[in-house]
């Protein structure tokens, strides 16, 4: 099919590359004209395993290419995704500013019958306002549909979550569109649930909330063992070995952060207080969340007793290992924190320092570093912030001889109690029992 994929962001970018896999015609739409001229010399511009290749295989193929104009995506194609940016308003609620402006200009350009698919995460009723934004705008009175096809690809994973996903949400109003989606996803062996428009697009934010609401309801666990003497992993795996509950996305720590997660949960909470309804279930989730930096903060004052004027390393800036995304990151907050008390930070990130930069103030206090041993060296003490594997393989006898005082804050817990306490740690990680690196 022909498709064209408006807004070349993570989302939309993964969506673009794998469909063209699949051998569909697709053109990646981009108001950036520099990104565009990147990807089509075959540069993916974002760090997201999997999509260089499927880029220049698309490029290579014909069946991908990137331009800059609206108009042109409109006459190419006879599905368009919208995979515009929704931040967060000053309210919590989604802006929807960028998906009103791209449908308005894609109604003005369509000559015949279009399918306009939201895949950006929306608000419940967003499509109602899509269509009447189409239907205002569409000088021609051509026919149309909207349908809502959310997606649950996790960064560092979206390829693979794209193309095996574990089931395709589709949300359409009419037998047409329905039977245009499941073309588009002929290829995909999954459950394919076929829905209305409304519900497909709850079943893309309670999704996110719940995955949310696992993790603080975890991390609330974690205090629980930290106050009453217990193990939260030990906790994870018990409740995790029921098939009803699952282990996945019970890691306690430093809590969410992202493009999805903090920003759907406070949207949700808007749009279930709009239609009337009690929604401090999720403000929970969110209160637990918002808490957590300044909860490892306080460990390492706790160890370090004065934080003031001490340096301090910093291991991992992305909002999780394996991509280079800064966006909402508790790594970063944590580093605002520790510039905020006063102390100087040795960064390290293995793939996020760039983006980094652009977050956190330019200042003396603030070193970024090539490696995380270089990052501890001469540090006071070490806080993990995010799950890189190679932080978890670091030689701990090479880690205790570059810090002046052998004190680790684990926000991901990342090692193994006995080991620090064999290499002569302090280490303070989360819901588990505290190191004294003289056991
Ligand atoms: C998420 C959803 O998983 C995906 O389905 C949706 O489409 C987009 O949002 P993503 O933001 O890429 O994906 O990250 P995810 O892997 O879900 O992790 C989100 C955050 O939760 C990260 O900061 C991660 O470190 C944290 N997390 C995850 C935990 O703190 N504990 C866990 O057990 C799992």
């Amino acid at each position: 099919m022909d498709i064209a994929v408006i807004g070349t962001g993570y989302i939309g970018l993964v969506t673009a590359v794998c469909l063209a896999s699949k051998g569909h015609r697709v053109i990646g739409v981009d108001q950036d004209a520099d990104k565009v001229r990147r990807l089509n010399a075959g540069d993916p511009v974002i760090y997201e395993p999997g999509v260089d290749e499927l880029l220049r295989a698309g490029l290579g193929s014909g069946r991908l290419r990137f331009c800059a104009s609206i108009a042109e995506g409109v006459a190419a194609s006879q599905a368009l995704f919208i995979c515009v940016g929704t931040p967060p308003s000053s309210d919590g609620s989604a802006d929807l500013t960028q998906v009103e402006n791209v449908t308005r200009e894609i109604a003005g350009c369509m000559d015949g019958y279009r399918l306009l698919i939201e895949k950006s995460t929306v608000p419940v009723k967003t499509a109602g306002w899509v269509e009447r934004t189409v239907r205002l705008h569409n000088h021609r009175q051509v026919d149309f549909d909207v349908a809502s096809n959310p997606e649950f690809t996790r960064e560092a994973m979206a390829v693979q979550d794209f193309l095996e996903p574990d089931r395709i949400v589709i949300g359409v109003s009419s037998e047409r569109a329905a039977e245009l989606m499941l073309e588009i996803y002929r290829d995909f062996d999954c459950p394919k649930i076929v829905t209305d428009v409304s519900t497909s697009e709850i079943i893309k934010h309670a999704s996110n909330s719940f995955l949310a609401m696992k993790i603080s309801y975890i991390n609330l666990i974690a205090d629980l063992c930290e106050a009453a003497g217990g193990d939260v992993k030990t906790v994870a795996d018990g409740m995790g070995l029921d098939a009803r509950i699952g282990r996945a996305f019970l890691g306690a720590g430093v809590g969410y952060g992202g493009s999805c997660f903090p920003k759907d949960v406070k949207a949700f909470c808007r749009i279930g207080e709009d239609l009337g309804l009690d929604m401090s279930l999720l403000h929970a989730v969110d209160g637990i969340n918002e808490r957590r930096v300044g909860q490892l903060v306080a460990k390492l004052r706790q160890a370090l007793w004065i934080v003031k004027d001490k340096t301090i390393a910093v291991w991992g800036l992305a909002f999780k290992a394996g991509t280079d995304d800064t966006r909402s990151s508790q790594a970063i907050r944590l580093a605002v924190e520790l510039l905020r008390e006063g102390a100087n930070v040795r960064l390290y990130d293995p793939q996020a320092a760039a983006r980094a930069r652009h977050e956190l103030p330019p200042s003396d206090e603030v070193v970024y570093c090539a490696s995380a041993l270089e990052a501890a060296q001469g540090a006071s003490a070490l806080i993990v912030a995010t799950d890189w594997p190679e932080f978890r393989e670091i030689d701990l006898a090479a880690l205790h001889t570059a810090l002046t005082t052998p004190i680790v804050v684990d926000g991901r817990n990342l090692f193994c109690l006995k080991a620090m306490e064999r290499a002569g740690f302090e280490y303070y990680s989360v819901g588990r029992r505290s190191v004294s690196g003289h056991g």
